[in-house]
Formats: structure tokens, C-alpha cells, sequence
């Protein structure tokens, strides 16, 4: 059994996209997404997360090279498995990459990537990131089938999506918030047996975050939407300090 050791510390990655998303709205360049990474930085984040994505509705090319610069955070691009996407990923060479699926109509990634599916498609990707030292993570439904693919395709991360347990939660629906919460614990720890290291995010909120903070297996959340929208109303600084310590009160 290859398995990894679980960390105390739960990692906080931040997802600046929708400070882009406001920027975007009138097209000048308020409120900037780089300044959003340094208080992220400054209030003990572990990373910043963004998603480039082809219609560049949020973050933009040019972003990337701010960000990276402005901090020492290690950022985790989110990004289809596109040549477009490949060849920005190694220009920049981020920290992380997660591989995500995407739709040109979507209003935000609805489901995992289907690993198990585009296993071909995905080999040449991966390992080419991999070559180039970026840790790859895929963001994948908390399933065995989806876990068996990353396991093959030699992803040291894989990225659970949340977004079916804090629906539930959102739709009152206990039963199945509680089934979901026990699919990703099970396959947290399958992922820690495969030495693969298990992320999460997508639609985490105050109100959601504590039963999955409290995977012992999980090493890092992403979350956006929901702090950005916080920090209309209480600063992102707050916002991500509140989020740090549910995370750790869960530990
Ligand atoms: N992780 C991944 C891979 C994502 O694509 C997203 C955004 O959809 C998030 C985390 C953050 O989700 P949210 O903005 O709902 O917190």
C-alpha cells in the first residue's frame, strides 16, 4: 500500500476568478485580481487559484505573469485539457495545474472531468505538465472509476468536486448531503491508499465547509464564489480569515 501521510494543516487555496468577473463587467481594470492574491497573501492563504478559461471570461492571459509575480503563493491553474491551455501551462509553469472539463455555456465548471472516459486524450497532457514539473491535479466526481483513471494516468493530485454536497445542502436535502459527504470521505481515503493526494472544492460556503474541512485525508480546499462574495460585504481579508478558522475548527 502506497499511501501518503494525511497533514494536520488543511491548505486554503483562494479562487480569485469573480474579482476578474467584476473587473470584466466594465472593462477597465477595478478591481484587479492581483491585489485580491496579495491580501490572500498577507492573511495567511495558502495559494491562489484561477482558472483561465477559453472564453476568458475572468482571468485573462496576461493575469497570469501579475499574479505569479505579485506573490510567492503557489498558484494552481484550473484549465481545460486544450494544446491552448498546454502551451500557456508550461509558458508559465505554475505550481499546480488542475485539469478541469469545460463548456462554452456553462456558467461555472458543473461537473468532474471524465478521466475515466478521455484517458487517451488526457496521457499526453498529463505527462507533459508532469515533465515540466507542474504538480497536476484533476478534478474529478468523488468516484472509484474517476480515481482508477487519475491513479493511471499518474496525476499525484486529484481535486473532488463538491458541488453535488453543497447543492444538497442548498436543496435541504440531508439524506443525500450526508451521502455525498460519505462518498468523498470514502474516497479520500481510497485516494491517500493509492498515494494520491485528495483536494476539494466547488460551492464551499461557511454553512458547508466544516463536515468536509473535517476529512482527516484532504489537504487542501478551493474556494471562491462564495468568499469573493463575501468580501462585498465584510473585506476579502475578513472573508478568508473567517473561512480559515472553520477550517481549522473542523480539524
Ligand atoms: N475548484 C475547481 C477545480 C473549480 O473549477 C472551482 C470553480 O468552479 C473551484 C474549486 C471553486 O469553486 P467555487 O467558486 O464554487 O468556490
Amino acid at each position: 500500500m502506497n499511501s501518503l501521510p494525511t497533514s494536520g494543516k488543511l491548505r486554503l487555496g483562494v479562487n480569485i476568478d469573480h474579482v476578474a468577473t467584476i473587473r470584466n463587467a466594465r472593462g477597465g481594470d477595478h478591481p484587479d485580481p492581483v491585489r485580491a492574491a496579495e491580501i490572500v497573501a498577507a492573511v495567511g492563504g495558502d495559494g491562489i487559484t484561477a482558472h483561465l478559461r477559453e472564453d476568458r471570461r475572468h482571468i485573462r492571459d496576461e493575469d497570469l505573469a501579475r499574479i505569479q509575480t505579485a506573490t510567492d503563493l503557489p498558484l494552481n491553474l484550473e484549465m481545460a485539457a486544450t494544446e491552448e491551455m498546454l502551451e500557456i501551462a508550461l509558458r508559465h509553469k505554475p505550481h499546480a495545474a488542475c485539469i478541469v472539463p469545460e463548456k462554452r455555456e456553462e456558467r461555472t465548471t458543473e461537473g468532474g472531468l471524465d478521466a475515466a472516459g478521455q484517458h487517451n486524450r488526457l496521457v499526453p497532457i498529463v505527462s507533459r505538465l508532469r515533465d515540466a514539473g507542474i504538480r497536476v491535479s484533476l478534478f474529478i466526481e468523488a468516484e472509484e472509476r474517476q480515481l482508477e483513471a487519475a491513479r493511471l494516468l499518474g496525476a499525484p493530485v486529484v481535486e473532488f468536486h463538491t458541488g453535488e454536497y453543497a447543492h444538497a445542502g442548498l436543496d435541504g436535502d440531508a439524506g443525500r448531503e450526508a451521502s455525498e459527504l460519505a462518498r468523498i470521505a470514502r474516497m479520500s481515503a481510497l485516494a491517500r491508499e493509492m498515494g494520491i493526494e485528495p483536494h476539494a472544492g466547488h460551492g464551499l460556503t461557511y454553512e458547508n465547509v466544516k463536515p468536509i474541512a473535517a476529512i482527516p485525508e484532504l489537504a487542501e480546499l478551493n474556494i471562491g464564489h462564495y468568499l469573493v462574495g463575501e468580501a462585498v460585504f465584510v473585506g476579502l481579508e475578513n472573508a478568508v480569515r473567517r473561512m480559515r478558522e472553520l477550517m481549522d475548527e473542523a480539524r
